[in-house]
């Protein structure tokens, strides 16, 4: 099996959600019953590369996704040398709020590829309605390695999870 050469919108009549695993119940529990949901209500947006063939169902496996929502956090919450020029309400940033690759095919650089393809689209966005930074909310300290990696940073530990940031501005040097 191979994947498509594109990212595409979470369809729920084209991707085949059920056969999904990525290991982490929690992200396969969202693709299978709330990413359409999230979308249809209006509150994130889920894209996704498809298999290039069928499945005998004609729907087409999910190899890997990534959700993104608009979110804000607290000034406080940055190291200083971030925080201090920023007011003192809500500052708006984009949530990576999932990113997940089918277990078969992890460790082969598709989680870099899934995560530059979000960072890539979210700086896109940042053109037509500016936010501060991207944040992320790791399950793990796996998935906080795996986002150090890439320049994010984290801001704090709430319910288990460590919240990680990236700063547009750092985003913008990477395209
Ligand atoms: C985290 C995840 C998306 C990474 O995808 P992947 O395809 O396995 O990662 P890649 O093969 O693209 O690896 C990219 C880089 O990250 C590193 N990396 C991958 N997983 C890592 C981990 N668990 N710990 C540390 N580094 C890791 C790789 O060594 C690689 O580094 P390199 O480019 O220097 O070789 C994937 O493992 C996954 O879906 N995990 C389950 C869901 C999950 O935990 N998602 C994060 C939710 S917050």
């Amino acid at each position: 099996m191979t994947w498509s050469k594109e990212f595409v919108e979470l369809d729920k009549k084209r991707h085949d959600r059920s056969t999904f695993d990525c290991g982490e119940s929690e992200l396969n529990n969202f693709i299978q019953t709330r990413a359409a949901k999230h979308r249809e209500i209006g509150i994130s947006r889920t894209m996704l590369l498809p298999g290039s063939d069928s499945l005998p169902n004609g729907k087409y496996p999910i190899y890997a996704f990534y959700t993104i929502a608009p979110s804000s956090i607290e000034r406080e919450h940055l190291p200083e040398a971030w925080s201090k020029k920023l007011p003192r309400y809500p500052v708006p940033v984009f949530l990576l709020a999932q990113i997940a690759v089918y277990r078969e095919y992890q460790n082969k650089g598709l989680g870099k590829v899934t995560l530059t393809k979000a960072l890539e689209y979210l700086w896109g966005i940042n053109f037509h309605m500016s936010a501060f930074a991207i944040i992320v909310d790791c399950l793990n300290d796996k998935a906080e390695s795996f986002y150090l990696k890439y320049g994010f940073k984290p801001m704090y530990k709430d319910n288990g999870k460590i919240r990680m940031f990236i700063p547009m501005k750092v985003v913008s040097k990477l395209f």
